[in-house]
C-alpha cells in the first residue's frame, strides 16, 4: 500500500522532471491533492508538512529556480519514504502475572484447589476504544471478549464489550462471511478444556498499543462458570497460526502483518517469575536485552496451527535417550503446565527414579533436541527443579502432566509458562518458525543453550503431517 503510494508519487515527480515547465504547476497541485487523499489518518500531519514543502517548491518554480525546486522535491521524496517506513514500528505491552485458584470437583476426593498461572495485558476493541485484559495465547486462534448481552456470572464479573458504543462495528458470520440481507448473524460455541463459550462475531478496530487494525472477533453471549469466572482477565487473544482462527480475518497477527503496521512480521514473549522484572510481549520485533544466548530458529512442523516443532530426541544431560522419536513440542503461552505423552512421561519417571526429591540435585537436565535449518541441533532443557515437584509426604513427581494426542496429531508435548520463563521465544508469522533463546533474567546466571555434539546424523524420521485438535 505504502509502496504503491510511494511509486505513484515518484512517477508523478519524475513527470515533473520532464521538460514541460508549463505543466509542472498543475502536476504538483495534483500530486499533493493525491497525497492528502491517499494518506491514512496517522500520516496526516506528515502530509501537511510535505505539502508545505511542495508549496515552497511551486513558488520556487514560479520564479524559475527549477534546480532548487528539484532539490526540495527530492528531499521531500526521501522524507515521504522515511515517514512511511517509520510508521512501521514495534509495540511492547507489559504483562501482569496472576496466580488463580481454581476449584475443581474431582471424583472421590471432593473439590481440589488448583493453582494456575497466567500472564495478561490490556488491548482495545472498538471505536472509541474499550479496554480488555487478555491472555496472549499461542495455543488458540481467535480474539474473544465478554459481550454486553452475556449475563453469565463469568461475564458479569468482567469488562464487557458494548457494541452499541462502537461507531463502525459490523456484524459478521463466524466463518468471516457477510451476514446476508435480512438474515441473522450466526453463533459459535468454542470449548476450552473444562469450559465453553458461546458468542457472536463482529468486525471492528482491534488495537494492541499503537498497532491497530480492523478485524474480526468473538463477543460472548454465554460463558460457563468453570473456568471463566475464576479468571482475573477478561478475554483471550489467540496468536496461534492462522489455520487455528475461524478465518484469516480473525487472526490478529495476520491482520497486523497485512496492515503493514509492524516493523517485522513477528512477536516475542518474555515471561518473568520475579516481581523485579517486567514481563512483556512485543509485536513487530524481538529484544536483545531479554536474550542470554543467540536466538535459534526452528521451523514449525505440521500444519496444525500450533507453534510446534519436531523433537529429535530426549536427552539426560548430554546423553540421548532414544525416546519419542518424531514427537513434537508445542509452545503455548496460554497454559501453566508442561505436558507430554503418558507413555513417555511414564518411561521418564522410571528412568529418573525420583524417590522423595532428596536426590533432586543429582538428577540430570531433561533436554529436548530441536533442529534448525543449519548446524547441529540444540537442546532445550529443564533443570531437575523445573521438571520435578514435591507433592507432599516425601513423594517426588515429574511436573509433566499426561497428555495423549493420538497420531498423526500427536504424540505431542505442550510446554507452557514454566518453559517460557526459561526461554525467550519469538514467533515468526511470515516464515512459520519459532525462535528460542535462553531468557536473560535479573540476578540469575543463565544456562547456556546446549548444542548436540556431532555424532552420526540421525536418519530421516517418518514425516507426520497433522492438524492438531484446535481448542474449539
Ligand atoms: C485503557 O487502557 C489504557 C492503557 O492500559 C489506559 O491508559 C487507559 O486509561 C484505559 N482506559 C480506561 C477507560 O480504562
Ligand atoms: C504422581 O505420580 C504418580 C505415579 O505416576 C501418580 O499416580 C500421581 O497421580 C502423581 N501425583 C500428582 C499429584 O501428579
Amino acid at each position: 500500500m505504502k509502496g504503491v503510494l510511494f511509486l505513484f508519487v515518484f512517477a508523478m515527480d519524475s513527470a515533473t522532471f520532464s521538460p514541460l515547465p508549463r505543466h509542472v504547476g498543475l502536476l504538483e497541485m495534483l500530486l499533493f491533492a493525491c497525497r492528502l487523499v491517499a494518506t491514512p489518518d496517522r500520516h496526516f500531519l506528515y502530509a501537511i508538512g510535505s505539502s508545505w514543502v511542495e508549496v515552497v517548491a511551486i513558488n520556487l518554480h514560479r520564479i524559475s529556480f527549477i534546480s532548487i525546486a528539484r532539490m526540495f522535491r527530492l528531499a521531500n521524496l526521501i522524507l515521504l519514504y522515511a515517514g512511511a517506513t517509520a510508521t512501521q514500528s514495534s509495540v511492547s505491552l507489559a504483562l501482569e502475572k496472576r496466580v488463580m485458584q481454581h476449584r475443581q470437583a474431582e471424583e472421590g476426593t471432593g473439590a481440589t484447589t488448583q493453582h494456575k498461572m497466567a500472564y495478561f495485558g490490556t488491548i482495545q476493541v472498538g471505536r472509541p476504544p474499550q479496554n480488555f485484559t487478555v491472555v496472549f495465547d499461542t495455543g488458540s486462534g481467535n480474539l474473544i471478549v465478554p459481550g454486553r448481552d452475556c449475563t453469565s456470572d463469568a461475564c458479569a464479573s468482567h469488562r464487557r464489550f458494548d457494541r452499541q458504543k462502537s461507531k463502525q462495528i459490523q456484524s459478521v458470520n463466524c466463518d468471516g462471511s457477510k451476514v446476508g440481507y435480512g438474515l441473522e448473524q450466526d453463533e459459535i460455541t468454542i470449548t476450552f478444556g473444562t469450559g465453553k463459550i458461546t458468542g457472536q462475531c463482529f468486525q471492528d478496530d482491534i488495537c494492541i498499543g499503537s498497532a491497530c487494525s480492523k478485524g474480526n472477533f468473538i463477543s460472548s453471549t454465554e460463558e460457563s462458570y468453570t473456568p471463566f469466572a475464576s479468571f482475573s482477565f477478561d478475554g483471550v487473544l489467540g496468536l496461534a497460526l492462522d489455520s487455528m482462527a475461524q478465518s484469516n480475518e480473525f487472526s490478529v497477527m495476520n491482520l497486523l502483518q497485512q496492515s503493514g503496521v509492524l516493523r517485522k512480521p513477528i512477536f516475542s514473549v518474555f515471561l518473568s517469575d520475579s516481581e523485579q522484572e517486567k514481563s512483556e510481549i512485543t509485536f513487530g520485533d524481538m529484544k536483545q536485552e531479554h536474550m542470554a544466548s543467540e536466538l535459534y530458529w526452528v521451523p514449525v512442523s505440521g500444519n496444525a496451527g500450533y507453534w510446534e516443532v519436531e523433537i529429535e530426541d530426549i536427552y539426560f544431560d548430554k546423553k540421548p535417550q532414544n525416546l519419542c522419536k518424531g514427537c513434537r513440542v508445542a509452545v503455548d503461552t496460554g497454559t501453566s503446565e508442561l505436558a507430554g505423552p503418558s507413555s513417555v512421561v511414564g518411561k521418564l519417571e522410571e528412568l529418573l527414579s525420583l524417590g522423595d526429591c532428596s536426590n533432586v540435585d543429582s538428577l540430570p537436565k531433561l533436554g529436548f533436541a530441536v533442529r534448525g535449518p543449519d548446524g547441529n541441533p540444540k537442546i532445550l532443557s529443564l533443570s531437575p527443579r523445573e521438571y520435578t515437584s514435591e507433592i507432599g509426604m516425601g513423594t517426588c513427581n515429574l511436573s509433566l502432566m499426561n497428555l495423549d494426542v493420538p497420531p498423526p496429531k500427536g504424540p505431542l508435548f505442550v510446554f507452557g509458562i514454566p518453559f517460557l520463563q526459561k526461554y525467550y521465544t519469538v514467533y515468526d508469522h511470515e516464515k512459520s518458525r519459532v525462535g528460542f533463546a535462553v531468557a536473560k533474567h535479573k540476578d540469575q546466571v543463565p544456562e547456556t543453550l546446549l548444542e548436540v555434539e556431532a555424532t552420526a546424523a540421525p536418519g530421516p524420521e517418518a514425516r507426520l503431517s497433522s492438524s492438531f485438535l484446535a481448542r474449539k
